[in-house]
């Protein structure tokens, strides 16, 4: 049976796959976050993997905090650029895949028509210059791996928009959310379930590959798209990015082109309304 590592379990994305494994039953699955696994730690990963003889890293390990990001620099790139650096090392040397998550956040967001994997990138902000940095380290070390740049994730797990928004519609009568910045809602459950799709297909392409849902709209839509469904009623402003200053330069486009995850892997992705009622139904369980 193959085994799969999923590193940074805790997480969003890392919570996500432990759920769509209970549809994967040909995997057997070993989950860990930093207490059991610090993927910083070489050593550590070295013997882990061998110890259970893994064949496959999923990376859901990362430094997410954009704007601390900028204040935390040598932490930030030490796991997103070092520690990939590690996984790709570890895997190379043990024979083993490797499945990584990077962001649209590597591109400046100047484009207007959805970007390609191959288009010129150009981080504006730490967060993204480290995951860049990462990517470019793990192919230097492992020729075995897929990379899956996403954006504007979402769950049921852990902190995000759909939460931030759900919560302060209820405690407000109105809200200003921001309609000059365009991109697309990604709900991490299509994420999970995309890169054990990618590793069930018969056959393993290591490159780049964008994914997030299909469809585009601002941060406004999305707002107003979350309240309809969840039912709340909270009078929504759009205003522009210049009138919402933040500590970090937010990319005004990120829409990712898919053609390439869709044709080499045959992935079928749904659009982001629908996807983001799913999630909404089980966030309301808890509501
Ligand atoms: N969130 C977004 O909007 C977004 C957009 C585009 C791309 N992405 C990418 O998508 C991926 C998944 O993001 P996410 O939102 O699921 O992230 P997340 O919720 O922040 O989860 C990351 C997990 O990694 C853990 N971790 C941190 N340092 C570690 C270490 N040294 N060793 C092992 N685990 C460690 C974190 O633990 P602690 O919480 O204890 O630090 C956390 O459990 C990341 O690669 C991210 O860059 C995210």
């Amino acid at each position: 049976m193959t085994t799969i590592l999923i590193t940074g379990s805790h997480g969003q994305l890392g919570n996500e796959m432990q759920q769509a494994a209970k549809r994967f039953p040909a995997f057997n699955f070993l989950y860990t976050d930093v207490e059991d696994l610090d993927i910083c730690d070489k050593g550590a990963l070295n013997a882990f993997v061998k110890a259970n003889k893994v064949d496959i890293i999923v990376n859901c390990a990362a430094y997410t905090a954009v704007d601390k990001a900028e204040d935390d620099v040598a932490l930030c790139y030490k796991i997103n650029s070092d520690a990939v650096r590690n996984i790709g090392e570890v895997a190379s040397e043990n024979g083993l895949k490797v499945v990584h998550v990077s962001t649209d956040y590597v591109f400046d967001g100047t484009n207007y028509m959805p970007y390609m994997e191959d288009q010129t990138v150009c981080p504006a902000t730490v967060y993204g210059k480290s995951k860049l940095a990462g990517e470019q380290s793990l192919f230097e070390a492992c020729d075995q791996a897929v990379i899956l740049r996403t954006a504007w994730l979402y769950s049921s797990f852990g902190n995000n928009f759909v939460k931030t928004m759900m919560k302060l519609g209820t405690e407000r009568d109105s809200l200003n959310v921001i309609f000059d910045q365009i991109g697309t809602p990604t709900y991490a459950a299509d994420l999970a379930e995309t890169i054990l799709q990618v590793l069930s297909h018969k056959t393993f392409v290591p490159g780049i590959y964008h994914f997030s849902d299909e469809g585009v709209c601002s941060w406004y839509d999305f707002t107003k798209s979350i309240h309809r469904i969840a039912g709340i009623h909270c009078d929504v402003h759009p205003i522009e990015t210049k009138d919402y200053p933040a500590r970090t330069p937010r990319p005004h486009y990120s829409v990712l082109n898919k053609s390439k995850i869709k044709s080499t892997y045959d992935i079928v992705i749904p659009h982001w309304e629908e996807s983001l009622v799913r999630c909404i139904e089980i966030l309301k369980k808890s509501w």
